[in-house]
């Protein structure tokens, strides 16, 4: 049977040419988005992806959402938590509802989407969790302690679920891409961008495709001995 793969924020940024090249490599695939309309419908149109909208932040939408997605496609085997968001400002001037709304997105989803899924894994005695951090839960950014607090939980929750399933033929890893060229990495002010770009040993923005191919990686069946691991992907701004 094919393997079923779920990609959260996958209709646009890093998450559709996840989604694509999951798809390419034979497995079913069904997206998650939350409020651009215009992308997914374009998304689905182009690439006859599946797309489900709902708020990832919300655990009763995940589960209702995902009650949905069981009934069409069966249960998930790869689940790749990708979907989050910036509300970057410095926090002597962040407001509790920018907080809550990164955290929300980022982290608390992973929980939402994972708790979905895990039970029916941990009974059939495969899955395969990857979860998209950044090289800003490693390094750091001003302006980011929302973003970079989400995203360094996504690690430590990595590393926990990797030790609970280990035995159950699921393995969960995550991985952190440095500056991506995706509009979230763009809506960064030019020269702040250029800036940084100035940092990074390899003198460029990444490209979503080359995330894309290490969760394809991640997700193969011969993976398996890799878990709890987290993958860099960041043109040399961060090393091990
Ligand atoms: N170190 C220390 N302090 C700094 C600083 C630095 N490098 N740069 C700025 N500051 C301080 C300033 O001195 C200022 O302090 P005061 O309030 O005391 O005056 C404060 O930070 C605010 O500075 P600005 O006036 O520049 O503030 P701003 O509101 O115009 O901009 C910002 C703040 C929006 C966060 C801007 O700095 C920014 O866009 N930074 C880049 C953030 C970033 O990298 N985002 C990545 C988004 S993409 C992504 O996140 C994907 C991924 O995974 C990589």
């Amino acid at each position: 049977m094919t393997k079923v793969a779920l990609v959260t924020g996958g209709t646009r940024g890093i998450g559709a040419p996840i989604a694509l090249a999951l798809k390419d490599k034979g497995y079913t695939v069904v997206v998650t988005y939350h409020s651009n309309e215009g992308a997914a419908r374009k998304f689905q149109k182009d690439t006859g992806i599946p797309v489900y909208q709902w708020d990832i932040s919300d655990f009763d939408a995940c589960q209702n959402g995902m009650k949905e997605v069981f009934k069409n496609h069966g249960p998930i085997d790869i689940l790749v938590n990708n979907g989050g968001i910036t509300r970057d400002g410095v926090l002597h001037r962040q407001s509790t509802d920018h907080w809550n709304h990164v955290i929300g997105t980022n982290l608390t989803s992973c929980f939402n989407m994972t708790r979905s899924v895990i039970e029916s894994m941990r009974e059939r005695g495969f899955g395969r969790i990857i979860n998209i951090s950044s090289v800003n839960a490693l390094k750091g950014q001003v302006g980011q302690a929302n973003y970079c607090a989400s995203k360094a939980g996504m690690i430590g929750f990595t590393k926990a679920l990797a030790l609970e399933n280990a035995k159950k033929g699921i393995t969960v890893n995550a991985i952190a891409p440095g500056y991506i060229d995706t509009d979230m990495v763009r809506a960064v002010s030019e020269p702040i961008l250029e800036q940084i770009i100035k940092t990074i040993p390899l003198g460029r923005l990444g490209q979503a495709e080359e995330i894309a191919r290490a969760v394809v990686f991640l997700a193969d069946d011969h993976a398996g001995y890799i878990t709890g691991e987290t993958l860099n992907i960041n043109g040399g701004l961060v090393c091990n």
